[in-house]
């Protein structure tokens, strides 16, 4: 083992928490985006010399990019040990109002590039004997959306059975693969995407009054990132304000 950690869509919000709790706990980050750039300001605030952290652009939609990431973590670090499949595309529109083309594209970035994702790094993991994936699932996913539209909920929802599919399939190598499912984030995108008075709305309707916090939700992260989390697979942990209770 590296302690060698990836985490995708890492330029802000949720992601960048991850990368910095992950940083925080000692391990190398591998912090990707849709472009160098856009990651290029989180790792020079971590490391500006560069030796614990690498930046650099990993579109989650390309198989080739996933592979061409591996092979440079391999190279610089021997490796890689963690992946958390943060990437994703929160979209909100009305139901009969989305057309196929934006169904598609959303289904593509959230679903698919969780699928590769999964796909390229697990047989990575498998065949070190050792490994940790755990996907950002949201809220969503379960109960359809409280302020995202239907593409991003059904993407979402496939993401569980990814989840559950890629733990049965390499749990006796060592690796888990697990989801952590939050409800809505106290984070920008929440602010950018829903309109203030429902966002009221969705607040006053949180069981316990407030929005998530990203730093709880990394923390998370990190625990099943663990060595001693080694009993929880295919598991979806749900940290929703009570909005959702299974
Ligand atoms: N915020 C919430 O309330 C909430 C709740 C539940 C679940 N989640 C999940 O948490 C994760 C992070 O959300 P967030 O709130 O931090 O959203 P965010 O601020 O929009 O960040 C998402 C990141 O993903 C990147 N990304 C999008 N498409 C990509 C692609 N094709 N390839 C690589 N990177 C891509 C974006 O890069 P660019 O900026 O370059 O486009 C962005 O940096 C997502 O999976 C989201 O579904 C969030």
């Amino acid at each position: 083992m590296n302690n060698v950690a990836l985490v995708t869509g890492a330029a802000r919000g949720l992601g960048e928490a991850i990368a910095r709790k992950l940083h925080k706990e000692g391990y190398k980050v591998a912090i990707t985006g849709t472009s160098a750039a856009s990651v290029q300001p989180v790792a020079d605030s971590l490391d500006a010399s560069g030796e614990s952290v690498w930046a650099g652009a990993l579109d989650i939609r390309k198989k080739s990019d996933w592979e061409s990431v591996r092979d440079i973590l391999t190279e610089k670090w021997g490796g890689t040990d963690i992946l958390v499949n943060n990437a994703g595309r929160s979209q909100v529109a009305p139901l009969l109002e989305i057309t196929p083309e934006q169904f598609t594209a959303n289904v593509e970035i959230n679903l698919n590039g969780t699928f590769l994702g999964c796909q390229v790094f697990g047989p990575h993991f498998r065949d070190r004997g050792y490994g940790r994936i755990i996907n950002i699932h949201s809220l969503a996913g379960h109960n359809g959306g409280t302020a995202t539209g239907a593409h991003y909920a059904a993407s979402k929802g496939g993401v569980s059975t990814l989840t559950k599919v890629f733990a049965r399939e390499f749990a006796a190598a060592g690796v888990t693969v697990n989801a952590v499912s939050p409800g809505p984030l106290d984070l920008p995108v929440v602010y950018e995407t829903v309109d203030p008075d429902k966002l009221e709305t969705i607040k006053a309707n949180i069981p316990v009054g407030r929005l998530g916090d990203a730093e709880f939700i990394a923390d998370t992260v990190a625990l099943l990132a663990s060595p001693g989390a080694a009993s929880v697979t295919g598991a979806c942990w749900d940290i929703n304000g009570g909005l959702y209770m299974r």
